[in-house]
């Protein structure tokens, strides 16, 4: 049974007051509302790590994600955030390898696959982003860049170690777009991930490994996509930013 998570990723967003305002709206919704199999994260800026995972840390639903982290653990990289910062203050899945930090900040795959080796060596999760151009998808290569991807920055992992990993499905011309794929779309992409990920290691591996879709996700689309077989949940950006939407997304199941 592969673990169901819905990531709510809020970007440069909110100033502190805001976000535990917020924090405390999903806490307090999450409790009765998403059923018990559902996992929810939040990803808000590093600066919130510690307000949110003071509401988040006493319970067993809403964990404390990071958007990004450092390869090294500490020293001379101005304006960086290290894995043992992050797991000190609470934070147990990381987010790597988003399309925004992919193009704004020149992140490579093989900077990835260390950034994955630090997160699961801190036992941590990673949740590692991968996904195509409207170039690429247009192009008819699209299945290709992303398996590449993964198999760039996941396949030196040992079958112990890729069972950790969450893996994000984005396309880039759904995020913030408000085009989302079609849950055909969503599905056909993941079912590949999946094929490829048990042809690299096997199928029970491939079936236990939690594959999640963002891109212009709301509660009007989140039911049709988390009913596609191989979508397991979602990388939220927009809606996650108001607790009734992230809430709702995370009742679609
Ligand atoms: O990390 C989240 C994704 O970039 C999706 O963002 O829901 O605003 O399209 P979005």
């Amino acid at each position: 049974m592969r673990k169901k998570i819905v990531a709510g990723n809020w970007k440069m967003n909110l100033l502190p007051e805001e976000g535990k305002k917020l924090t405390s709206e999903i806490v307090n919704m999450a409790g009765d509302e998403v059923p018990n199999d559902v996992t929810l994260v939040i990803c808000p800026p590093f600066i919130h790590l510690e307000s949110v995972n003071k509401l988040t840390g006493d319970q067993e639903k809403v964990f404390l994600g990071a958007q990004n982290c450092h390869t090294e653990d500490s020293g001379a990289y101005t304006g960086e955030i290290s894995v043992p910062m992050l797991k000190a203050v609470g934070a147990s899945y990381v987010i790597i390898g988003h399309s925004e930090r992919r193009e704004y900040f020149g992140e490579t795959d093989e900077f990835l696959a260390k950034k994955t080796d630090k997160i699961l060596s801190a036992g941590m999760t990673p949740i590692f982003c991968c996904g195509e151009s409207l170039e690429q998808r247009e192009g008819g290569n699209y299945v290709s860049f992303v398996t590449d991807q993964i198999s760039n920055s996941l396949f030196h992992l040992s079958a112990d170690e890729i069972k950790k990993v969450v893996i994000a499905y984005e396309p880039i011309w759904a995020i913030g777009t408000g085009l989302t794929a079609s849950p055909e779309q969503a599905q056909e992409m993941h079912e590949a991930i999946r094929k490829h990920l048990a042809e690299k290691y096997n199928q029970e591996i491939a079936n236990s490994i939690s594959i999640l879709y963002g891109g212009s996700c709301k509660p009007g689309n989140a039911k049709e996509l988390f009913a596609c077989e191989d979508v397991d949940g979602g990388l939220i950006g927009g809606a996650s930013l108001k607790s009734r939407d992230f809430v709702d997304i995370a009742k679609s199941y």
